[in-house]
Order: structure tokens, then sequence, then C-alpha cells
């Protein structure tokens, strides 16, 4: 469990995460969700400890991280996996460096150890055979899943995932968030994902984090996210006139106000 604890961080003037308080879940897929520059990334980078808040505190497991010693820090660091927004892989490096990167960094294992680990993890994101490719020979998917095999090579309890799907089709992007979830209750990780993907909130969406200029503007799950009456949220998520309309149909639906199908039918006339 992560608790964030009234956090604060800015650039200069601009306020970007403004008293920010979340629990985030063990076993769970928490959200953080809002439009470009609502200050995702810079949460989330001060989850990890890439940026230092300017104020509050953030525990792993009841541990105080903000204030640790640099030492404290690298325990907690080795078990966080973190898969960037873009996947940051090295292009220099093969697909089996890439991953085992983490493992030279962290531990002592001889080089069959490591490349037996890499081997796992490869075979986990269901990409056998890749090990000597580089990134610019696989596709975004690919690329996505590497990224993921990287962050979970060390076994992390905590799992960070900025963006997963971000330039993907909606059915891959569907599978990384599949991959994403299996792993978080396989192996009971708390798991942190940035994105703005609508498919992702309602497929994996166990805890949902809605951010607007800085703020927490909402929080709840998949199930909830549908009767919210919180008016930013609602335009953040049904952006167009279209879903908007169906997201009032559906409303008046379970209050029992309308007849579902001849009303839909309507909208889509
Ligand atoms: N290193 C930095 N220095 C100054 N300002 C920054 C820095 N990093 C981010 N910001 C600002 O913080 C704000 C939030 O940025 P952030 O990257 O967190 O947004 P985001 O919600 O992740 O957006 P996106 O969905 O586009 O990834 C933006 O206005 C950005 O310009
Ligand atoms: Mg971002």
């Amino acid at each position: 469990m992560i608790e964030v604890k009234h956090i604060k961080k800015g650039f200069g003037d601009k306020i970007v995460i403004n008293d920010v308080s979340a629990v985030m879940d063990d076993g769970k897929c928490n959200l953080i969700i809002g439009a470009s520059g609502s200050g995702k990334t810079v949460f989330m980078k001060c989850l990890v400890g890439l940026f230092r808040p300017d104020s509050g505190s953030i525990l792993y497991d009841g541990e105080d991280f903000t204030n640790m010693d640099a030492a404290g820090k690298k325990e907690i660091r080795k078990k966080i996996g973190m898969l960037f927004q873009g996947s940051a892989l090295f292009d220099s490096l093969t697909v089996e460096k890439n991953i085992q990167f983490p493992l030279d960094m962290f531990t002592n294992w001889t080089l069959a150890e490591k490349r037996k680990r890499v081997d796992e993890v490869l075979d986990r994101v269901e990409l056998r055979d890749a090990n000597k490719k580089f990134p610019a020979e696989i596709s975004g998917g690919m690329k996505k899943r590497v990224g993921i095999a990287r962050a979970i090579v060390l076994n992390p309890k905590y799992l960070f995932c900025d963006e997963p799907n971000s330039g993907l089709d909606p059915q891959t992007s569907l599978v990384i968030d599949k991959l994403i979830k299996e792993l978080t209750q396989e192996f009971n990780i708390t798991t942190v994902i940035n994105t703005h993907d609508m498919n992702s909130v309602m497929e994996i969406g166990d805890k949902i984090i809605y951010m607007y200029k800085g703020d927490k503007e909402w929080e709840g799950n998949n199930k909830e996210i549908i009767f919210s009456k919180n008016q930013r949220l609602n335009e953040f998520i049904f952006a167009s006139d279209f879903l908007r309309d169906a997201k009032d149909m559906r409303m008046l639906e379970q209050t029992g106000k309308i007849d579902n199908d001849r009303n839909m039918e309507d909208l889509i006339r």
C-alpha cells in the first residue's frame, strides 16, 4: 500500500500538484486520470522519488519514503518497477540487454542467472524469441511489453506505468491493460497507472483518481464513474455529445424512466 499525504509540487511560481492525498491499494490497478497537463506525470515522479515534493509525505507500506536517507530510498527503489511514458527503452541495447539492465544495477547474479530471469519475464509477457532484436525492429505494442518485462524483472512490490497505452490501437491497448492487471493480481503488486484512455478506465479501474489542474477532483471505481455527478469529470470522460447523450440515457434507464433499446436507436439515428 502507498499512502500519499498532502503532496504539493510546483516549478517556480507554478503550482502543479496542489495538496493531493490518496491511498493506492495492494493487488489493485490504481488509475490516475486527467487531461494533458493536469499533473499526472509530475505526481507519479513525486511518488517514485524522481521529483522531491515541496511538502507532504509518501509512505510505502507505512515507511516514510520522502524523509528517508539515500540508503533507505535505494531499498524502496529496488521494490519499484516503472514503465515510462513512451517505453523509454535503450535504443542501442537489444531487448534482452534492456530487460537485464535492472538486474545489472541491483543484483550480483551470474550472467546465466540473469539470462534465465530475462527469459522468464519475456515468456510472461508473451515475447519469446525477441531477445536479440533491437527496439527499432519491434512494434509499439512489443516495445510496451519489453518495457513491462523490464519493469517486473526484479519482482516489484510497486509498479508504476505512465500512459502504458499511448500510441497503441484499442485492441493492443486492451491486451496490455489485461497483462498489467493479471501481473498486479498474480503478485499482489500495488500498481499505479497514468492514463487518459477510457477503455482502460472501464476495463481495469479498480480505483480511479481524477486530477484537474493539479487538484484531486474525484475518486471512485469503474462502476461509480458512469454515475458520477462531478461536472468536470463528466466533461472529461464523456467528451463527445454522443457519449454525453448515451450517459444520460443510461442514467434514465437505471432509474426506470426510459425503455433503453428504443431510445438508444433514436440516439444512433
Ligand atoms: N520539469 C518541469 N519543469 C517545469 N514545469 C514542468 C516540469 N515538468 C512538468 N511541468 C509542468 O507541469 C504540468 C503538468 O505536467 P505533467 O507532465 O505532469 O502533465 P500530464 O498530466 O502528465 O500530461 P500528459 O497527459 O500530456 O502526459 C505542465 O504544465 C508541465 O508544463
Ligand atoms: Mg504525462
